[in-house]
C-alpha cells in the first residue's frame, strides 16, 4: 500500500518515521510538488490544490487536524480539489479533547475566581479582594457539542457551573442544557455569563461571535474562542469590550496567524493571547488513530469521521 504525506509544517521526517512504525507495510513518501505517482492514502495537513487534484485512485485522505476548514474552501474556491468518491477523514479526538477541557477550564475558572483582574493588581503592587463572581449565575454556553465541545461542557458541568450547549442537531448530555439549531440560537446565548467557542467553521458559522450575539449575554461577559478566528467580528469584541458588555475574552485562533505584531489585541488589556495552542494535533495519538482506521479500510470495513464536505465539517 502506498501513503503520500504532506504537511507544511517541515515535519514530515518525523512524522514518516513514526507511521512507518505503525504501517510497516506501507510505502511510505513526502508527496513533493510535480509527484502524480499513484498512491492510495494521503496523510495530510493543508495541502495544496496540485497534491490531490485528480487523485481518483486514492482510498481515503487523511486531515491531520479537527477541523478541516481549510481544505474543504480549497475545494469550495477551485472545485475538484478533493477527488470525487474519496472519503476525507478528519482527526477525532485524538488527545485534543482532554486538551481543550483543560484550556476551557482553566480560562472560565480564571475569570470566575477573577484571577486576571488579581493579575493586574498585582502588577499595580495592589492588596484587594475581589468578590468572585456568583457560582449560580455563572452560566457557560458551549458553542458546538462534538467530540471536542461534549467534553469541555462535561468538564465544566463537574464543578457545578450551570453549563448549556449549542449544536445543530439536538443533543443529550447530562449536567448540560441543550439548545439545538438557529431557532434556539437566542435562548442559548441569553443572559450567559461566559461563551467558549468549539464549533467548526463553515459558511454557516463564520462571523457567529459578533456584537449581536455579544448583546445577548450577560452585561460583562467573558469570550473564550478555540475553534477558528473567522468566527469573530474582531471590530465587534474591541467594541464590546471598549463598552463593558464584554469584560475580557481568551483568543487562541486568529484570522491571520501569527496574529501580525501591529494587531490591537496584542495591546488591548482584557485580552488574553495564545498562539493556536489550545489542543495540538499529539502525534502518537494521531498516528495510531490514522493507522487503526487504514487498517479497517483495507479489510473494507466502515470508519468514523468521514467528513460531509458539502456541509463544511
Ligand atoms: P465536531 O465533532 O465536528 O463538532 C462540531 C459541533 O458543531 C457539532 O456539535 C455540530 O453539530 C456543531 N455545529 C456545526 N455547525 C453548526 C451550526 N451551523 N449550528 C450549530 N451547531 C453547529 O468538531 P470537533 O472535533 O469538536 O472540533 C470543533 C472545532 O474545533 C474544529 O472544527 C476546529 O475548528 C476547532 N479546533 C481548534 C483547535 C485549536 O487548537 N484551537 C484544535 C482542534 C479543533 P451536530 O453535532 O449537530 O453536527
Ligand atoms: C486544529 O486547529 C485542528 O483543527 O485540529
Amino acid at each position: 500500500m502506498k501513503i503520500l504525506f504532506y504537511s507544511p509544517l517541515n515535519e514530515a521526517a518525523v512524522w514518516l518515521h513514526d507511521l512507518a512504525r505503525a504501517l510497516p507495510d506501507a510505502d511510505l513518501r513526502e508527496w513533493q510538488p510535480g509527484d502524480h505517482a499513484p498512491a492510495d492514502f494521503a496523510i495530510v495537513w493543508r495541502p495544496p490544490r496540485e497534491m490531490l487534484a485528480s487523485r481518483d485512485g486514492l482510498r481515503a485522505i487523511f486531515n491531520l487536524g479537527a477541523g478541516v476548514d481549510a481544505i474543504v474552501a480549497l475545494e469550495r474556491e477551485q472545485p475538484g480539489t478533493l477527488p470525487p468518491n474519496v472519503p476525507l477523514i478528519r482527526l477525532e479526538d485524538t488527545g485534543m479533547g482532554a486538551q481543550m477541557a483543560e484550556y476551557a477550564t482553566h480560562a472560565v475558572l480564571r475569570y470566575l475566581r477573577r484571577f486576571d483582574e488579581y493579575e493586574m493588581q498585582q502588577r499595580e503592587r495592589r492588596w484587594k479582594v475581589i468578590d468572585p463572581h456568583p457560582r449560580a449565575t455563572f452560566t457557560v454556553g458551549v458553542l458546538g457539542l462534538g467530540v471536542l465541545g461534549t467534553q469541555v461542557a462535561q468538564t465544566l458541568a463537574s464543578f457545578g457551573l450551570p453549563v448549556r450547549g449549542y449544536s445543530r442537531s439536538a443533543k443529550q448530555i447530562d449536567g448540560v442544557t441543550t439548545f439545538a439549531g438557529q431557532a434556539q440560537f437566542d435562548a442559548f446565548v441569553d443572559g450567559a455569563k461566559v461563551l467558549v467557542n468549539l464549533l467548526p467553521h463553515t459558511p454557516d458559522t463564520e462571523g457567529v461571535l459578533n456584537a449581536r450575539t455579544f448583546a445577548k449575554l450577560a452585561r460583562g461577559a467573558y469570550l473564550i474562542n478555540v475553534a477558528r478566528g473567522a468566527h469573530l467580528v474582531e471590530a465587534d469584541l474591541l467594541a464590546a469590550l471598549a463598552s463593558g458588555q464584554l469584560a475580557a475574552a481568551t483568543l487562541d485562533v486568529f484570522h491571520q496567524e501569527p496574529l501580525p505584531a501591529d494587531h490591537p489585541f496584542w495591546h488591548t488589556p482584557r485580552i488574553t493571547i495564545t498562539p493556536h495552542a489550545s489542543a495540538l494535533t499529539l502525534r502518537d495519538e494521531s498516528i495510531a488513530q490514522v493507522a487503526s482506521k487504514v487498517r479497517a479500510l483495507m479489510r473494507g470495513e466502515p470508519v468514523s469521521g468521514i467528513v460531509q464536505v458539502e456541509r463544511g465539517y
